[in-house]
């Protein structure tokens, strides 16, 4: 742990990141780097995690951050259900265009939800993030999320309203900036395929085109 910063939940608590792709291991990487909670905390769960092992890695948990594709948030929430998720759990899901309230009806437990909204600049200390909570969510739960976010950028409570807002502008909004970026870099090379070009071996200087993929989730966001 990083000395003399206060621990984001006590060291027998543990922190679960469902979904470890792009955003899941940047929140995991991020929260360890900044000494909120240390690498033996943490368990991830993917696609393959059975109930029974969810059952184990939940047993103890503090914390669980939703980092799945919206698409995969119904079999997710079944698990965390079946597996007996402790009602103290605080999750945070990450998931654009999946309301508080859509959540909690899908867990249909009284677990609390807060939502967030990212952006891949995480990835580098740099994130605008926006947080929201859902029923039964508190100050505490909402500094909490604060502490999580803010280790990798800025973050800031907004009602759950203007979230669509956010997630055009900051969540996707660097992969409109990688887009103008690579459009611009590709037009200076009048070769077919320049685009594929750009993203491999032939211009490794140009391996920043790359960073879209990391907003670009592949198959998209949904599913
Ligand atoms: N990328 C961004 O800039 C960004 C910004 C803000 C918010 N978000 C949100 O973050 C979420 C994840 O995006 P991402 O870019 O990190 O996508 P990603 O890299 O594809 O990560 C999703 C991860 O979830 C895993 N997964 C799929 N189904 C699962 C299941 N049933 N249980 C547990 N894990 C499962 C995937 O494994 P497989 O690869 O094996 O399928 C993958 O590791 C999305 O909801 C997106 O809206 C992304």
């Amino acid at each position: 742990m990083v000395s003399g910063v206060e621990p984001l939940l006590p060291s027998d608590r543990t922190v679960g990141i469902v979904g470890p792709g792009v955003m899941g291991g940047t929140l995991r990487d991020g929260m360890i780097a900044a000494g909120l909670i240390s690498a033996e905390q943490v368990w991830t769960a993917s696609k393959q995690t059975t109930v029974a092992e969810y059952r184990s890695l939940l047993a103890n948990a503090g914390l669980v951050l939703v980092c799945v594709k919206p698409g995969q948030i119904g079999p997710v929430t079944t698990r965390l259900r079946d597996a007996g998720i402790p009602p103290e759990a605080l999750l945070v899901s990450i998931l654009g265009g999946i309301t508080t309230d859509r959540l909690e009806t899908l867990l249909d437990l009284p677990n609390v939800w807060l939502r967030a909204m990212p952006n891949t600049p995480c990835l580098v200390g740099k994130g605008m993030t926006v947080v929201c909570g859902g029923r039964g969510a508190t100050e505490a739960h909402i500094r909490l999320a604060e502490r999580i976010f803010g280790a990798m950028g800025s973050c800031r409570a907004v009602e759950e309203q203007y979230f669509n807002a956010v997630t055009a502008l900051s969540g996707s909004g660097p992969a409109y900036m990688y887009l103008g970026l690579l459009s611009r870099i590709c037009g200076l090379i009048p070769v077919p395929g320049a685009d594929r070009a750009c993203d491999t071996k032939l211009f490794p200087w140009l391996h920043m085109c790359g960073s879209r993929r990391n907003v670009w989730s592949p198959h998209g966001s949904c599913c």
